[in-house]
């Protein structure tokens, strides 16, 4: 047995490189730069499949027979509603805090009303994917019920007739949303509902991994979500191209910044060196809807940016970059971006801990340490 005084290894800082599981939800495939999920690359399924159809493949392996997917969408319909006093507390919390950090709380509160203390630690898969798709549709009507009170409006009740983007986009906006805009929106959340170990993932897991409930789990990996490493980039996006303003001022901004010492967020990405393969599809989506001028001003931005950044650095965008400016065409204040990842990524994040959970070994990793050797308590004296 390894002790932690024994060990003078290697330090992989950030876990760079470091294989800390096996897994079967999702694969970069390097040759061909595609994102697989339970093997089918994410264009694939976004060219193929509904939102709804993918979490079911996510969750359960295989895509769903047209009853199984049947029985999925009306339970999912039937999970959207808040309770009263979940929409209380989000009325509580101040307006000035960030929608991610509102979103937490209330996945944390949705916990505290649905665990109780004579809950077994780790229920059976059964009850953990019941409790993955109740939090997968309540989310987005917590989320509408956050975006709207910010805009001194109430909540909209959740359309039961309506698919998960249309009704998403119709309790934020009150309007029945293009199927244009459905579409963009949709092609988003498939595009970001899975992506292996990526940081908030391995933060769901390694709760999951102390035998910790699944709603710890995803409040967890909601915080890991929020940096701006890692989903926040979304937002940091947005922040530059509002800041760039015009496209012309697009190549000098890039280059002050990066003369500056600073990044740029919505570029590079810790697996894919040669171009995030999820990028052409989200653009493709963001350009079908950028017909508007502010749509072309911000495609010429985004494309300006692009030219710059590879010029300066050839660094290539990640799916941040186009889901920013698509989230703005869509009418979405910017600190929303974030959230709706998490509404995305919930499907990911659940089946992660649910493969943790069927195959668990605590995760507890070693340091080397660098402090004061061991001395005797010698309390100082003034
Ligand atoms: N802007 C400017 N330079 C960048 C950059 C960016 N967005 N991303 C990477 N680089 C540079 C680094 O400065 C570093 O250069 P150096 O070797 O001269 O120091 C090199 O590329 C390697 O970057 P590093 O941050 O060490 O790579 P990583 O694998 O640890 O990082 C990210 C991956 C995602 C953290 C990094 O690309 C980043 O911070 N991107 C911006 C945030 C973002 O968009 N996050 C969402 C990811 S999906």
């Amino acid at each position: 047995m390894v002790s932690e005084a024994d060990v003078k290894p290697e330090i992989r800082k950030g876990l760079i490189g470091v294989v800390a599981d096996v897994s079967a939800v999702s694969k970069v495939v390097q040759e061909t730069n595609t994102l697989t999920y339970r093997g089918y690359g994410a264009d694939d399924l976004v060219q193929n499949c509904s939102f709804e159809e993918v979490v079911f493949l996510l969750w359960h392996g295989e895509l769903p027979k047209p009853k199984e997917l049947e029985q999925f969408q009306l339970a999912e319909r039937a999970f959207r509603t808040v309770d009263p006093s979940l929409l209380q507390t989000i009325a509580k919390l101040p307006t000035k805090s960030h929608p991610m950090d509102v979103v937490r709380t209330a996945v944390s509160f949705f916990g505290a009303t649905n665990l109780s203390t004579n809950d077994p630690f780790v229920p059976s898969e059964h009850v953990n994917l019941a409790r993955a798709l109740q939090l997968f549709a309540v989310t987005p009507s917590l989320v509408a019920a956050d975006l709207r009170r910010r805009h001194g409006r109430l909540p909209l009740p959740p359309n039961p007739d309506l698919g998960y983007s249309e009704n998403f986009l119709w309790m934020c906006f009150g309007r029945k949303p293009s199927p244009e805009h459905v579409r963009a929106f949709e092609t988003t959340m498939i595009l970001y509902a899975e992506h292996s170990f990526n940081a908030s993932t391995f933060t769901a897991r390694v709760i999951a991994s102390t035998l910790s409930d699944i709603y710890s789990a995803i409040a967890g990996a909601i915080g890991a979500l929020k940096g701006p490493l890692h989903g926040g980039a979304n937002e940091a996006v947005m922040h530059h191209m509002n800041e760039i303003g015009d496209p012309a001022k697009a190549r000098d901004w890039v280059n002050a910044r990066f003369a500056n010492k600073e990044k740029i967020m919505g570029f590079g990405h810790r697996v894919y060196k040669d171009g995030d393969s999820r990028v052409p599809c989200a653009f493709a989506a963001f350009k079908a809807i950028a017909t508007s001028d502010e749509g072309k001003r911000y495609l010429a931005i985004y494309e300006e940016m692009e030219a710059a950044v590879a010029e300066s650095k050839g660094i290539k965008p990640n799916l941040d970059f186009p889901s920013g400016p698509l989230y703005a065409l869509l009418g979405f204040d910017v600190e929303f971006f974030t959230p709706l990842f998490v509404m995305s990524r919930i499907a990911g994040w659940t089946a992660h801990v649910i493969e943790q959970y069927a195959a668990n070994s605590l995760v507890r990793p070693l340091s080397s340490y660098t402090g004061v050797p061991q001395r005797p308590v010698v309390k100082p004296k003034d």
